[in-house]
């Protein structure tokens, strides 16, 4: 008897079924990327991981671990895509009095679609010098850009956040950086006291988030639970609870 005369109908709907969700997947990440490219180009930047392989020796893209962190839990480069980071842009709702910060901000992605709405200021900070250069070239040329834009390259635990209302993270580093980069927002509000929101895509350390009482959570999309395989694609939007 041959393999396939083995097979019970079952298991070859099982596989059929398999064969389907490998197709659909590819077509989805074929689909994003396109989306992607398109949208790159009707802005006018270059923000993907690699450009004509200068992007590849950029240590930032590499993800090495670095002494510029203070907790040395950088995440490499990899831009928000467009899908997840418009719809980020809606909840995030940014208006004229907004001052919004990009924490990791990479080669700029976030920051140049932000800066096509109206606010105060748009702020990146970035660890490697490098993707700072590339983040302020971006920032000079995107197109429909509204808001000036400034990077910082820097640690974000060294920052004075004492303007940001809005911030993003697109997971950009590990759970020690993240607790203590809220905790210097938190103190911020005590010296300015403000409502701010935080978008925090790919929420790997939601939990953070959560533990800290002084925030909320308002909104999210897609999977929140850590063990699906689309979790990478979720955000989950946090306020704090009163202007402290
Ligand atoms: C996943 S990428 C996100 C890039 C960008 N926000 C986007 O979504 O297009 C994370 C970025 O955070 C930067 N990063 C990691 N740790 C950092 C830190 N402690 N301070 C500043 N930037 C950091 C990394 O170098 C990397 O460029």
């Amino acid at each position: 008897m041959t393999d396939t005369a083995q097979q019970s109908p079952g298991s070859n709907k099982e596989a059929e079924a398999e064969e389907r969700r490998t197709f659909l997947e590819r077509a989805v990440r074929r689909g994003y990327m396109a989306w992607n490219a398109l949208n790159e180009i009707v802005l006018g930047v270059e923000t993907e991981y690699s450009v004509s392989g200068v992007g590849a020796r950029m240590p930032g893209i590499q993800g090495v671990e670095t002494d510029r962190s203070r907790y040395r839990d950088n995440v490499r480069y990899a831009p928000l895509d467009y899908v997840r980071l418009r719809r980020m842009m809606d909840l995030l709702a940014p208006g004229v009095d907004d001052v919004f910060y990009d924490l990791g901000s990479g080669r700029g992605r976030i920051l140049c679609t932000a800066a096509r709405h109206r606010m105060k200021r748009v702020v990146g900070i970035e660890l490697f010098e490098e993707l700072c250069v590339s983040a302020r070239e971006n920032a000079a040329r995107v197109r429909g850009r509204q808001t000036p834009v400034d990077v910082i390259c820097a640690d974000v635990v060294t920052v004075d956040y004492s303007d940001g209302t809005i911030f993003t993270l697109h997971l950009p580093f590990g759970e020690a950086t993240t607790r203590a980069v809220l905790q210097v927002i938190r103190d911020s509000l005590r010296t300015n006291p403000r409502n701010i929101r935080i978008g925090y895509a790919h929420p790997l350390y939601e939990y953070v988030f959560a533990e800290a009482s002084w925030l909320e959570k308002y909104a999210s999309f897609r999977p929140t639970d850590a063990t699906n395989k689309n979790f990478w694609r979720s955000v989950s939007f946090w306020r704090n609870k009163s202007a402290l």
